[in-house]
């Protein structure tokens, strides 16, 4: 994980990276440091702390300086703490580096450089790379030589930024599995772990791939690959706006991306119309050319992925595994030229289910990627691509991503059905038409939500709690995992999603009137079963909280609390249900004090293994 932040340009570099580093806190916030080339010194500054904490103090440092680089930490090497932030110096103190990734040989190397003679300071993988760049600088004739060097003998992840005394007009960046882009900017150039870190300077990008290099100065962007050939690059203009990354008022980004998603949705099916409409191609895919599916995913996106089954299986008929993509990498699947692998990933970084991407290509299966983000690995590794129109997502814990994923994927499905046959032409539409009303749908409950709060007094119930249970079944028992995930990432209460009809065989134990119990009882073919499952809570003094459609009386009388969702088609409903168990994690987080946006241990792009 981890963010880093380079600057070269007219303007006071340490604003310019702060700025950046702020923006790039989901990525890891147990530490942070900048440095900059000031008057033929190197400066640094590094504390162990969250940005803002130290954000302060940044600011009152006074230096002015047209270049630098800067570091926002996730721990995977050496504990958080001052030493171990970055960025990490050479021992001359004339090369100053920050990382992102993991230097698996990082030991050998480090036994190697301290019998030549290097002094480390640090427990981090880290500062092995600035080195042995100083120590390749010894045999080289300039230093891009000693960096390209230096890169060519690293094993692992990294996405690297790196100035120089030796060479201060230039920012030296590599990248290997870990994302690195360059913002083009005028008389300026930034480099950055991900674009929102200088949007509001530039959105025209370039993206390193992996094993590329690249010199950076204020006026020119060259791009090597490992053998130091020039590699041409495309520019690519990013179409979020500065907005998409800020609160706008809002008291955290979460609750600001949960209620972005009507629109978030909105233009997620207007992004992917042409496509469905036959308009365009959907290229890349051969819908002759697979017989099965497999979905691979982590996190939040592993949760849509469950959905995603139901949507392919029951429509479009095609038989669909769903593998978390940490797991699919060594379970040995079954995977050839006749299995579609769809990988669902809002960052398009994240480190298992790339490798999962990888293993598949390699059995010659056909790629498709479910991403968010333009450009990032994922989507420039898929044969076929489609976006989600989510718009940045700054909140660790994933919202408008899980909505808008769920609809792309419900939107690949009408198309994969209507092409096989399963779906005649006119049920595309009539499935179209109540995907379209799915915004105005939610914008009503949450507009609903802001003049009742209906969701935040039943938080206030109950976030004292210390354990909650989340049941749901068919399409809507993966709705009580995430509503669990949901709780327990940002709140720290243990919940547990379950499938309702198989509470008895375990969970029920738990059950008495301290422990909440959110049942997703919408209308659908197993509603009658789920309320048997509430009659069963209630007998045991459960207190039952019930996501459930205002027409549904039976739910109405037996559960405890009520959080009425507008009524949509059962294969939509998680989309709309999945609103009302955000918003309730996301009070209980907020009443307990928590820092909702970056909860403890979590990152957002999780970019090792
Ligand atoms: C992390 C994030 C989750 C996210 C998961 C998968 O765990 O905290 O919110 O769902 O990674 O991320 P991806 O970018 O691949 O969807």
């Amino acid at each position: 994980m981890c963010g880093i932040v380079g600057y070269i340009g007219k303007d006071n570099a340490k604003d310019v990276i702060v700025d950046g580093l702020k923006r790039l806190e989901y990525r890891g916030y147990d530490s942070a440091g900048i440095a900059l080339i000031v008057d033929g010194e190197i400066f640094t500054y590094k504390k162990q702390g969250k940005i803002r904490n130290i954000e302060v103090e940044l600011r009152r440092v006074p230096v002015y300086s047209n270049v630098g680089i800067g570091h926002t930490r996730w721990a995977t090497h050496g504990k958080p703490n001052d030493v171990n932030a970055h960025p990490h110096l050479d021992c001359t103190k004339k090369i100053a580096l920050v990382h992102n990734g993991i230097v698996e040989n990082y030991a050998e190397l480090r036994r190697e450089l301290t019998e030549k003679g290097h002094t480390f300071t640090s427990q981090t993988d880290t500062e092995v790379i600035v080195h042995l760049i100083e120590e390749e600088l010894k045999h080289s004739s300039d230093f891009f030589t000693a960096f390209l060097s230096a890169v060519k003998r690293l094993q692992g992840s990294y996405a690297i930024a790196v100035i120089t005394l030796h060479q201060p007009d230039t920012v030296f960046v590599a990248r290997k599995d870990s994302p690195l882009v360059i913002g083009l900017g005028e008389g300026e150039n930034f480099v950055a772990s991900d674009v929102p870190a200088f949007l509001s300077y530039t959105n025209r990008v370039i993206f390193l791939d992996d094993f590329e290099i690249a010199t950076v100065t204020s006026s020119q962007v060259s791009v090597f690959d490992l053998n130091g050939e020039r590699v041409g690059k495309q520019t690519v203009t990013i179409p979020w706006s500065l907005s998409l990354a800020e609160k706008a008022g809002y008291k955290h980004f979460m609750l600001k991306e949960i209620n972005e998603q009507p629109r978030a949705v909105a233009d997620t099916i207007s992004g992917n119309l042409s496509w469905l409409r036959k308009e365009t191609e959907l290229e890349g895919i051969d819908l002759n050319s697979f017989n099965r599916i497999q979905i691979v995913a982590c996190g939040t996106s592993y949760h849509a992925g469950l959905i995603a089954k139901f949507y392919l299986e029951n429509i479009a008929k095609i038989p669909t595994e769903v593998d978390y993509a940490s797991e699919y990498r060594y379970r040995d699947p079954i995977v050839d030229e006749k299995t579609l692998v769809i990988s669902i990933t809002q960052s398009g970084e994240t480190a298992d289910t790339l490798a999962a991407m990888r293993l598949a290509k390699k059995e010659r299966a056909k790629l498709l990627t479910i991403c968010n983000v333009i450009g990032s690995t994922a989507t420039r590794e898929a044969d076929t691509v489609i976006y989600t129109y989510a718009g940045p997502e700054i909140s660790v814990a994933s919202t408008k991503a899980f909505t808008t994923q769920l609809t792309a994927l419900f939107l690949f499905t009408l198309y994969l059905s209507r092409e096989r046959g399963t779906l005649s032409s006119e049920e595309v539409e009539r499935y179209l038409r109540e995907l379209m009303e799915l915004p105005s749908k939610l914008e009503t409950f949450l507009n609903l939500e802001k003049e009742e709060g209906v969701v935040r007094k039943i938080a206030l119930e109950f976030y004292r709690a210390k354990d909650a249970l989340y049941l749901g079944r068919h399409v809507n028992y993966p709705i009580a995992l995430e509503g669990a995930l949901k709780l327990k990432e940002i709140s720290y209460i243990h919940a547990e999603g379950y499938p309702a009809g198989e509470m008895k065989h375990g969970p029920i134990a738990l059950i008495d009137e301290n422990v909440p119990v959110v049942v997703v009882a919408t209308k659908g073919k197993v509603l009658e079963k789920v309320i048997s499952n509430i009659e069963e809570v209630k007998a045991r003094k459960g207190r039952v909280i019930a996501v459930t459609n205002p027409s549904v009386k039976k739910v109405g009388e037996l559960a405890d609390f009520i959080l009425q969702v507008p009524e949509v088609d059962e294969y939509l409903s998680p989309v709309v249900n999945v609103v009302p168990l955000q918003l309730f994690a996301y009070y209980i987080a907020d009443f307990l004090g928590y820092d909702v946006d970056q909860p403890r241990n979590l990152a957002k792009s999780v970019t090792v293994e």
